[in-house]
């Protein structure tokens, strides 16, 4: 539960839109306090103004600063505010009598820290303010002082804090709430795509998971469902070809049982055992061959085998090839002819390229009749080499052209076997031609003969 996103993605909203509340509320009741407090200082100031302007027409009036003091005092006592007259330090009139001395010295240690004209001033450990105005009547000094306590500006302030500290835990629930639950929705297509994908198996590696929006979440179920497109190509790719090698394999290896099981069920001759033998060692040929053209192709395929490129002369390998081959062609009476231009040099896999040229020559004398002949042309071009290898054979059917490159893919299967072909020949002919960045074509027509033609960049 706790490690879930859906728990982690809450927290997260919740611990910053908590933090956001927090400032917020903060910021705002500063801002609040600070206004209440200038309005406050505002009224009081206004009123030690009123309270001025009062007392100083009723001396002017009556001549009588003392008596006018007194009764500015009683005429204006505002509710909750103290008030009190001086003529310099001698106090001439106040509204409570303890208020004069705290008065006094606050407005005198106000003043001696200020220098100028204090007008207002916190005084009581900052539980009330003081306003204060100074006038002259007839040269004398007079200062009106007006202390108001901060008592009914905290208790608003405190209603203020209060109405935060209950909405704010209900803020942060209903977020968290609201958090939980969109995570939730935005996070139902992953737990639909995670469902569906647990079902999905080796066994029914066809099956494709539901794209429901073009958002990022589809294309993720896209791009889900192109890998499971290619794992099930390749393991329809390698459930063939087990069942092809498997099927190939049983021929010579039937063979080898029977020929064993025929010659052993009595005493035969030295020439029987021999003769036995014989096809057993032929049949072993084969399927050695078979294995070893398998592990070939599962190398390259997995990519085990890395290519060894190395500057070669090209020239030379064909021509040891064809040479090597005239021994099979004289015994079929096929013309083998050769045309190889000569000091090519290029950037290839030895070992892979000799393959390349045998499978073809190879193919070339297998499948043209005796009489026939077999031409290899080799030459060079402004960036490439071409190979070509011709023979006036038995040729493929137009329809065959595109999959005789296919793994196990013959077009007379019993006849190709008695060739001791695999099928795999041409397939190992296109993948090492591809793995130097080049390409194969053929050209054939029944009955008149077939021409590959494998183009190599000289540089791969
Ligand atoms: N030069 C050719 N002329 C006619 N048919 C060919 C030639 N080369 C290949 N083929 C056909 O293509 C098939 C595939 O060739 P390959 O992959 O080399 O397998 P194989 O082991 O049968 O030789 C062969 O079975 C054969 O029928
Ligand atoms: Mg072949």
């Amino acid at each position: 539960m706790f490690r879930t996103i859906r728990f982690r993605l809450t927290l997260w909203y919740v611990l910053v839109s908590g933090s956001l509340l927090i400032l917020f509320s903060l910021y705002l009741y500063s801002l609040i306090a600070a206004d209440l407090r200038a309005q406050f200082d505002r009224s009081l100031l206004r009123a030690a103004e009123a309270t001025a302007a009062f007392f100083e027409e009723t001396a002017e009036q009556t001549r009588e600063v003392s008596a006018s003091a007194q009764e500015t005092v009683r005429e204006l006592r505002l509710p909750g505010a103290a008030m009190a007259i001086f003529q310099e330090d001698v106090l001439l009139a106040s509204s409570s009598p303890s208020l004069s001395r705290d008065v006094l010295t606050a407005s005198r240690s106000e003043m001696a820290a200020r220098g100028h004209e204090p007008r207002i001033a916190d005084i009581k450990g900052g539980r009330a303010r003081l306003a204060r105005r100074r006038l002259q009547i007839e040269g004398n000094n007079y200062s009106v002082i007006l202390v108001e306590e901060l008592s009914g500006l905290s208790a608003q302030l405190q209603s203020l804090r209060r109405a935060f500290y209950f909405g704010f835990p209900s803020a942060l629930a209903l977020a968290a709430l609201g958090g939980f639950f969109l995570v939730k929705k935005s996070l139902a297509p992953v737990v639909a795509i995670s469902e569906q994908a647990e079902h999905i198996s080796v066994k029914n590696l066809s099956e494709r998971l539901t794209v429901r929006d073009n958002d990022e979440l589809g294309r993720l179920a896209g791009v889900l469902n192109a890998l499971l497109s290619r794992l099930d190509a390749s393991f329809k790719i390698m459930g063939d070809f087990m069942a092809d090698a498997s099927h190939e394999l049983r021929t010579p290896l039937g063979v080898i049982r029977s020929s064993a099981e025929v010659t052993l069920s009595r005493d035969r001759t030295v020439h029987e055992y021999k003769e036995a033998l014989k096809a057993i060692e032929q049949q072993s040929i084969r399927a050695t061959s078979l294995v070893n053209d398998m592990l070939a192709l599962a190398m390259a395929d997995s990519g085990e085998r890395p290519l060894r490129f190395e500057e070669l002369y090209l020239d030379d390998l064909v021509e040891e090839c064809c040479r090597a081959h005239h021994p099979l062609a004289r015994r079929k009476s096929i013309h083998l002819s050769s045309e190889i231009a000569r000091d090519i040099q290029m950037n290839g896999d030895p070992a892979l390229l000799k393959s390349l040229v045998s499978n073809l020559v190879d193919n070339a004398i297998a499948y043209t009749p005796e009489g026939g002949s077999v031409s290899v042309r080799f030459f060079a071009e402004a960036s490439n080499v071409r190979l070509i290898v011709s023979d006036t054979g038995v040729g493929i059917p137009s329809e065959c052209i595109e999959r005789v490159f296919d793994r196990f893919y013959r077009i007379e299967a019993s006849r190709s076997r008695n060739n001791g072909g695999s099928g795999l020949g041409l397939a190992m002919v296109k993948l090492i031609a591809e793995s130097h960045k080049g390409s194969v074509e053929l050209v054939s027509e029944r009955g008149y003969g077939s021409t590959f033609t494998v183009l190599l960049p000289l540089k791969a």
